[in-house]
């Protein structure tokens, strides 16, 4: 039966990263066995089951398609290494929050765990992918890891970094821009690199798979992520200077867009980014640049993070003046909690700030998000304070004070908000974090509307 695969591909970690990534390479690889461990028992189990642990558009078709075929879900991690040609580790790479470069640094414990762990059950050669996102030269750390011991087994190491988004990660694995493969510049390095390629190269052209060195490969990563997250700050920087003039952000966005140099994607003011990738990578790039004595390129990039903490504390600072400077005892519904639509993910989502906020200001909250509610529950399990969690918006948004538009969900563009403002304690107030509403119809209907980057539409 196990003969019939042409290669046995393992992923430690069934994470957002690993379990999409794996699930379409078995989806698109059938002559390969692939295999994904992680040391959480609970994921695995969830993975095995029709109730995914992660909410991904897609992403369900596909594990169904190859679970059982090629594609298998497992906790025996020893097994797995022993059986593997090809080695992905995704497991979490969190900011250190203890110790030498606590909130910057990261955290790299469960990376060299997965590096001894490997050492002590290989029994043949095998190729390592670095699949999450780790500060440049953690792949050497890898190897001096793999060869410390003497042993006679070869390894090569990999850096493969991902580039899907959550909420599109099926299409973007599918379709990618370009999947990067660094290797050493080695015989045997580059003849890994090239056994990678050959893998991805099963669905995709093979002109969109780049590769280079390692260590830059590693840098490509987190140089992309602070590109990315940089367009938002400077696109939110902009819609503060638009609400003191009386600008309008989305029309400065569409002809700053305009200009193909600049390019129209990513120009979404907000209420800031979120995500588990942005505000760490941002982190590690500035941690790495102090420690070689770069301290302008530090303060550069550290910047992009300090715009993005300057505007969720203005959307705080906009709701308290709008309210008559006290929330105290007002109900106000949160709608959305995941940090972008189309996903349950909250990890550093913005309104984990907003609500404890909220929560200082001793306002009683109401939270509702179609996908993301057990997280929301989880991220704010010790706060001391009076929040519910309700699905259904309408219920949440009833005899509440303000409503503040967390998420982009589709969902909540075309909710009958004639029927909310009715439901609601007036004067009734709307801050839209994500100008995802008409802004102009829900003033019609009574609204105090108080968009992002945009003059405000009050009737006092
Ligand atoms: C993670 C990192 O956050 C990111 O930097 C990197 O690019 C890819 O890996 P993600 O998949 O979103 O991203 O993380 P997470 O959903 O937390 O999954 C990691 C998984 O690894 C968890 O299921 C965890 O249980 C598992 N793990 C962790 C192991 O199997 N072994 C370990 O030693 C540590
Ligand atoms: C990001 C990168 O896009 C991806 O390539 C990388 O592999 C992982 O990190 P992700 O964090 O899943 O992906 O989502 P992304 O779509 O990049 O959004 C990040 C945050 O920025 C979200 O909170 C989103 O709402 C926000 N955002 C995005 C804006 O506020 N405005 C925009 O115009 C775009």
């Amino acid at each position: 039966m196990e003969t019939k695969f042409e290669k046995k591909l393992l992923c430690i970690g069934a994470g957002y990263v690993g379990g999409p990534t794996m699930a379409m390479i078995a989806y698109k690889c059938p002559q390969y066995k692939i295999t994904i461990v992680d040391i959480n028992h609970n994921r695995i189990a969830e993975w095995n089951s029709d109730n995914l642990p992660i909410y991904e558009p897609g992403l369900d078709e596909i594990v169904k398609t190859a679970r059982g075929r090629n594609l298998f879900f497992s906790t025996d991690i020893d097994k797995g290494i022993k059986e593997a040609d090809i080695i992905f580790v995704s497991v979490n790479t969190p900011t250190k929050t203890f110790g030498v470069g606590a909130g910057m640094a990261a955290d790299l414990q469960y990376w060299e765990k997965t590096a001894r762990h490997i050492l002590q059950c290989a029994e043949s050669p095998k190729i390592i992918v670095e699949k999450s996102t780790l500060p440049v030269k953690t792949a050497l750390a890898m190897e001096r890891i793999l060869t410390s011991d003497n042993n006679k087994i070869h390894f090569e190491v990999l850096s493969n970094p991902e580039f899907l988004a959550e909420g599109t990660a099926i299409n973007d694995l599918e379709n990618p821009d370009r999947v990067l493969i660094g290797s050493r510049q080695t015989e045997s390095g580059i003849k890994a690199g090239n056994e990678l390629v050959e893998i991805y190269a099963n669905w995709i052209n093979k002109e969109r798979i780049i590769t280079s060195d390692i260590w830059s490969s590693e840098l490509s990563k987190i140089v992309s992520n602070a590109f990315l997250a940089q367009r938002i700050s400077s696109i939110n920087s902009i819609s503060a200077l638009c609400e003191k003039t009386d600008a309008d952000i989305n029309d400065v966005a569409r002809a700053v867009g305009f200009d193909s140099r600049i390019g129209k994607k990513f120009l979404n003011a907000s209420i800031g980014f979120g995500g588990s990738c942005f505000k760490k990578d941002i982190l590690n790039l500035v941690y790495i640049c102090r420690h070689y004595g770069l301290n302008e390129v530090a303060d550069y990039w550290d910047s992009v993070v300090k715009i993005n903490d300057f505007q969720k504390g203005r959307f705080i600072i906009k709701m308290l003046t709008a309210m008559f400077n006290t929330l105290v005892n007002k109900k106000i519904c949160l709608l959305g909690f995941a940090f972008k639509a189309n996903t349950g993910d909250t990890r550093e989502s913005p309104a984990i700030y907003i609500a404890k906020r909220l929560i200082e200001e001793k306002a009683e909250l109401v939270i509702t998000d179609p996908k993301a509610l057990k997280n929301a529950k989880m991220d704010l399990k010790d706060i001391d304070g009076n929040v519910k969690y309700i699905e259904d918006p309408y219920e949440a948004a009833a005899g509440s004070y303000a409503i503040a538009i967390m998420t982009e969900w589709d969902l909540y563009k075309n909710l009958d908000y004639e029927k909310i403002y009715k439901s609601m304690i007036k004067p009734a107030f709307f801050f839209d974090g994500r100008n995802i509403v008409d802004h102009q119809k829900l003033f019609e209907i009574g609204f105090n509307v108080f968009p992002t980057g945009k003059p405000a539409l009050t009737h006092f």
